[in-house]
């Protein structure tokens, strides 16, 4: 069960050193099954810190969030599958088409190499985005309207899932039904700050909204002991699941 419940917990390397990414995957990594490497850290340190943290037994999540014409989209993807992340993203902004080619050359490298085929989330609208951002480049839609139009979109493409706030995540369950991961960051246990996330919810409601996995920084990384912060939200993630 607490195995079950590491592979949900995904901690935000929000760190822009390589010794810095280091200290922190040996620190968590038997509490934490994910380490999500973003668009700071691969850029500063490249794909060696995708291979530091498989080489201590962890999975990445590469949130490079990928949003260009297809074949350029489709091609990146297979080099992360080269590099073996577990799980990577684009914007569904970026369409059907690129999404679906994603989907179709991941699929051919992933059984042609014989490799496990990572999972591949879509992030729907930005949570930084409001509706006055929509409308500034043309969408005159609400938010919610466009979130659930984008993950279905990204269902149909044959993706696995999307990225979205938990807040989200009871409409993304219905329209998308069971079978889909929603992952979420945006995550506060009752014992930590809220820093500059402004909805929230605990990793219990997370879960209970159906949020298959959930995207953690500073509740753990500006925690005093952030192993025992780390180990209390699992153990929450581990008896939400029994619930
Ligand atoms: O420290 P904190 O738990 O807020 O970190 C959350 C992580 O999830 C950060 O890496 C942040 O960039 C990312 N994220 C987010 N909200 C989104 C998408 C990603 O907080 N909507």
């Amino acid at each position: 069960m607490k195995q079950e419940a590491r592979q949900r917990l995904i901690f935000a390397l929000d760190v822009d050193e390589f010794a810095a990414a280091e200290a922190w995957v040996k620190k968590l990594h038997t509490n934490v099954g994910l380490f999500k490497v973003g668009k700071q850290l691969f850029t500063r340190c490249g794909p060696d810190v995708v291979r530091m943290v498989q080489a201590h037994g962890g999975d990445v999540f590469l949130d490079l969030k990928y949003h260009d014409i297809p074949n350029t989209v489709a091609k990146a993807a297979v080099e992360a599958c080269k590099l073996g992340v577990k799980i990577f993203n684009v914007h569904a902004l970026g369409g059907l088409e690129m999404m679906r080619k994603t989907v179709a050359e991941v699929d051919a490298y992933c059984s042609s190499a014989g490799v496990a085929r990572p999972m591949l989330l879509a992030v729907t609208i930005l949570t930084s985005s409001t509706a006055e951002t929509l409308q500034e480049v043309g969408i005159d839609r609400s938010v919610e309207e466009m979130v659930v139009r984008l993950a279905k979109l990204a269902k149909a493409a044959g993706f696995d899932g999307v990225v979205a706030s938990p807040k989200e995540a009871v409409l993304i369950r219905t329209a998308c039904g069971d079978n889909f991961a929603i992952v979420t960051p945006g995550v506060r246990p009752t014992f930590a700050a809220l820093d500059d996330q402004k909805r929230v919810t605990t990793p219990t409601e997370a879960i209970a909204a159906g949020a298959t996995a959930l995207v953690i920084g500073r509740p753990i990384s500006a925690a005093s002991n952030p192993l025992e912060a780390s180990g209390k939200i699992l153990a929450e993630i581990e008896s939400a699941l029994a619930t």
